[in-house]
């Protein structure tokens, strides 16, 4: 064979691949979805991709797959970069054999999550798999468990990212489960551990898919996922988007994003924004985008817990992690779902060297049997152990309530916040007057005369005493009592001054956090 028919060979073998199977490319595309390599295509910097193991082919001689051993299996891997910066990528392709995990297409994964780890760059997965591929048994539930390990050894190391875009079941979602993001498509994409006909099956239950595993169903309910975007291309851009806040791995500090938002911005807006009222809400989301740099925030988990807003912003160029109550929502109280959803996100941005912002207004943790019965101690005990845990630059806001164990646990000086700074409306005490009047002033009130008249005076002294940031600041507690409009300055200057900080936890196997 000359040199030409050689060339001719491997043109041939390109366009086998890249032509694929035209009915099934047919029947994905008019389902609403990008085929795997057009969503490559859309991540990557235009011409960045290079594939690898194009030409591998499953080995499976049972249930007549010998029969069928396309070119690269069902799942398309390689490197590219994103704003020029390098990421690994794995595209599961649903038009070979339902994207389904033989065990050719996990150690096609595994080798560029091997090469994302070693090479500290991101990998992000673009999920679309019927999950282990039944005809291969074992050597599939193999190749999954495989997968697992590395998506455990990476986390912490380099950021891990995946989008669904299609129906994706049994280990096809326990992968993404394990890394630090999972962006949803509406409508065309699903998460179960398994589908509608098997729980038929099993517990007669009828359940559609969109119920079951459905973008709303993870985004609003469970908090499986982080984001849910209405179509592909709205995913890959927000992927793209993603990877402007975070770092290429552990020991790389976040891109720098120029802006002609001026440092100093005084925030006139923040002066009237907390209402004279205890009891009325206001949107803590006006906090973050007023100090924001171009008001810019990708708010993450939208939908879940919205007592606790988390989430990306920049100042003066760089990224932050922002935990915020939010008095719009129950009050802002902590409750079981708000305190993972913050604890998850904090343990993120102390991984990757990201700077965290904590707003605090807060009533404290939700009493009540349904909290105490599922285990509110033990995953409020969560965001408190993160908050502790984290070595980041840690600077703490206080609007407005900071009661009781919530103060302690909002990233208090007392837990390693760098700065904690207070607006004049903070109120930080043990609970609010109501309570506090009821319990301290409990025999007197009974005996009174009068005892209206003496709660509301008890109550007005107790307000006057406590209900505010002074006493905390004269113990040392609250660093600086600060006008809101100064707050984007303040904080410019806290962050940039912490930019070389250095604190470590001690050296030890791993913490045990209260799972
Ligand atoms: C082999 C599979 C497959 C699989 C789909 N296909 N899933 N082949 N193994 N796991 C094939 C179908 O046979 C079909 O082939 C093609 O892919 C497209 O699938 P359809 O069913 O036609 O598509 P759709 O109607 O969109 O439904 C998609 C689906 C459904 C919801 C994903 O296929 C499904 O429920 N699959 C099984 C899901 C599941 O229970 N997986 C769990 C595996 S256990 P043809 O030739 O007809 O086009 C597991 C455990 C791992 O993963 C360990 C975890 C800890």
């Amino acid at each position: 064979m000359n040199r030409d028919e050689k060339f001719a060979g491997l043109t041939e073998r390109n366009d086998t691949v890249l032509n694929g199977n035209p009915k099934a490319i047919q029947k994905h595309q008019d389902a609403g979805k990008l085929t795997a390599r057009e969503r490559i295509d859309q991540l990557l910097d235009a011409g960045s991709f290079q594939e690898l193991d194009r030409f591998r082919r499953h080995d499976c001689h049972d249930f007549g797959m010998e029969q069928k051993r396309p070119l690269g299996d069902s799942v398309v891997t390689g490197f590219g970069t994103i704003d020029g910066r390098l990421v690994y990528v794995f595209a599961h392709d649903f038009t070979v054999v339902g994207g389904s995990l033989s065990k050719v297409h996990a150690q096609k994964v595994c080798k560029v999550m091997d090469m994302a780890a070693r090479n500290g760059a991101p990998i992000i997965g673009l999920n679309d798999s019927g999950g282990a591929r039944i005809q291969e048994g074992v050597a599939s539930l193999g190749g999954y468990a495989d997968i697992f390990l590395r998506n455990v050894t990476s986390s912490g190391l380099v950021p891990q990212f995946s989008l669904i875009m299609g129906p994706c079941a049994g280990g096809a979602v326990y992968s993404p489960a394990l890394t630090d993001f999972i962006i949803m498509v509406q409508k065309t994409s699903y998460m179960f551990i398994t589908g509608p006909e098997v729980i038929k099956t099993v517990t007669n239950e009828d359940v559609t898919k969109e119920e079951l595993g459905g973008a709303d169903t993870h985004n609003a309910l469970s908090g499986v996922a982080h984001f849910s975007v209405p179509d592909d291309a709205a995913a890959l851009a927000l992927m793209r988007e993603l990877m402007t806040f975070v770092p290429q791995n552990n020991l790389e500090e976040t891109p720098v994003i120029a802006t002609t938002d001026a440092a100093d911005r005084v925030c006139e807006d923040l002066d009237t924004l907390v209402p004279d009222s205890a009891n009325q809400p206001y949107d803590v989301k006006d906090v973050i985008t007023s100090v924001a740099d171009d008001g810019y925030f990708l708010e993450v988990q939208q939908e879940y817990a919205q007592n606790i807003v988390i989430g990306f912003l920049r100042i003066d160029g760089r990224s932050v992690g922002v935990v915020a109550n939010q008095p719009m929502f129950n009050a802002g109280v902590l409750d079981i779902n708000a305190s993972v959803k913050g604890a998850r996100f904090v343990r993120f941005c102390d991984a990757f060297n990201i700077p965290l912002w904590v707003i605090e207004d807060v009533p404290g943790f939700l009493p009540g049997k349904d909290q105490e019965h599922g285990g509110i101690i033990r995953h409020g005990a969560k965001l408190l152990f993160a908050f502790a845990e984290a070595t980041v630059p840690k600077v703490t806001l206080i609007t407005r309530k900071a009661y009781g164990g919530a103060y302690c646990v909002m990233n208090s000086k007392h837990i390693r916040a760098d700065f904690n700074f207070a607006w004049p409306t903070a109120e930080i005490a043990v609970m609010g007057g109501e309570g506090a009047v009821n319990i301290i002033y409990r025999k007197e009130l009974a005996n009174a005369d009068n005892p209206a008249e003496l709660r509301q005076q008890r109550l007005q002294e107790y307000q006057d005493q406590f209900l505010s940031p002074y006493l905390a600041a004269d113990l040392g507690y609250v660093d600086a009592v600060i006008f809101p409009r100064e707050t984007r300055k303040v904080l410019s200057n806290a962050f940039a001054s912490l930019n070389n900080k250095r604190d470590r936890n001690p050296d030890k196997k791993h913490s045990n956090l209260p799972l």
